[in-house]
């Protein structure tokens, strides 16, 4: 194929180091549980993020890091400069008790591409970027994505900065305290094209056999936090119509949404947090907290949801004399990819006579953020028994290794013209 840039081999993929990278990276933040947690900004992401910046240095690359905390390891085009990039990229953080692939994949097989270009001795036509993008999980810092959307100017960077952990602890003061903060502007880099590669983290392709996604976009996600106040009472001695329950009254919300979500379709709502005080088992709960995660392809729907939520939580706080409060923590309309980078995605499998399926990504992903500034796209790779934020978190060898074939051969494609 011939890509302008200098010296001629085509640049080839080293999947061995690819593969032994992925799994050192896997074993830093092991937590005994058979899984990994590397929380955004942490002691243990720290050790990830050093990790793969020497990666990055030992390809050469001209490493920056942003306001933000987030990663950028750029191979320069031939005069050195920066516009018109190709980007690729995700992200290392991870929830707790994490599977090996979430977001490293695609950092690493970034790194992957970028090697193949140095080791081909081309120099590319114009700058690839390779992003490790900061707290794209959510888990410590709200809202997910966040290291990306600052970048993208989806918040303010005072505000990312600002987000504080469930210690009060800021992403700002625990940037500083791992030493990544950066002192590039975040969105210094614009590239033309993103690309992210990532394992689908649901059942689909495994369950149709098929090796490759070509994602059309990412589903809205809405995320609220709850905190009902009832009144402590003994469990004992409390007549049933006396209480104000407010375990009782978080129960109610979330077998309210399931029932909203068999009813809507295509809605998803999961309750993946909840904490009563005092938390005894001879006690009516005072306080219940909670978190609500809802997500549909349909905007229409998604907003359906959020007032089908707001509606329960006032029906609930009347029926059970409690008090409901509510932060809507993340919200984030569905994302469509750019159709020329879907289309490279397709015909990069055809031409390998490897069938592949459209999809829309049931997970958040920092290429929802990219999509706002230039031209998105990215490649899936199956989930065994789509099992994900798992230890048991499962894919094929040979399927890693063909989604960083075919990174690379769109990432070829895109420099051809
Ligand atoms: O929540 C998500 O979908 C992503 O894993 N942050
Ligand atoms: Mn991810
Ligand atoms: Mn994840």
């Amino acid at each position: 194929m011939n890509v302008k840039g200098t010296k001629s081999s085509r640049p080839v993929l080293n999947g061995d180091i690819l593969l032994t990278q992925i799994k050192q990276l896997s074993e830093v933040g092991l937590d005994g549980s058979g899984g990994r947690t590397r929380l955004a900004v942490s002691e243990e992401e720290k050790k990830g993020r050093d990790l793969v910046v020497g990666w990055m240095k030992e390809l050469g690359l001209d490493v920056r890091v942003d306001k933000v905390g987030n990663i950028f390891g750029i191979l320069p085009g031939p005069s050195g400069e920066l516009d018109n990039a190709l980007m690729l990229g995700s992200h290392i953080d991870t929830v707790i008790n994490a599977g090996p692939y979430d977001g490293c994949y695609g950092v690493l097989s970034g790194l992957a591409v970028a090697r193949a270009f140095r080791e081909s001795g081309m120099t590319p036509p114009r700058p690839l970027a390779v992003a490790a993008f900061t707290d794209e999980e959510g888990v410590r810092f709200q809202p997910d994505m966040l290291g990306s959307l600052v970048y993208v100017g989806g918040m303010s960077l005072e505000e990312g900065l600002a987000a504080a952990d469930e210690d009060g602890i800021t992403l700002g003061q625990a940037l500083e305290d791992i030493g990544y903060a950066g002192s590039e502007e975040p969105g210094f880099l614009i590239p033309s094209e993103y690309l992210e590669l990532h394992i689908e983290q649901g059942p689909r392709l495994d369950a149709e056999g098929l090796r490759i996604g070509a994602v059309e976009g990412v589903q809205g996600i809405s995320w609220w936090r709850v905190t009902i106040g009832g009144k402590a009472n003994h469990a004992g001695t409390t007549p049933m119509n006396l209480r104000h329950d407010a375990g009782l009254a978080a129960a109610r919300v979330i077998c309210s949404m399931r029932e909203h979500t068999l009813a809507a379709g295509t809605t998803l709502a999961a309750t993946g947090a909840i904490a009563f005080e005092p938390g005894l088992i001879n006690v009516i709960p005072s306080k219940a907290t909670f978190t609500v995660d809802l997500r549909d392809p349909d905007g229409e729907k998604l907003l359906l949801a959020e007032k089908a939520l707001a509606e329960c939580l006032e029906k609930v706080g009347r029926d059970e004399g409690v008090t409901v409060t509510s932060e809507h923590v993340a919200s984030f309309e569905p994302v469509v990819f750019h159709p020329e980078l879907i289309q490279k995605v397709e015909d990069a499998a055809r031409r390998r006579g490897i069938p592949s399926m459209r999809m829309v990504s049931g997970a958040g992903h920092d290429a929802q953020m990219m999509a706002r500034v230039c031209k998105t796209a990215m490649i899936f790779v199956p989930s065994v028994e789509g099992i994900s934020h798992n230890p048991a978190e499962h894919t094929e060898r040979e399927d890693l290794l063909l989604g960083a074939e075919l990174l690379l051969d769109v990432v070829m494609d895109l420099l051809e013209n």
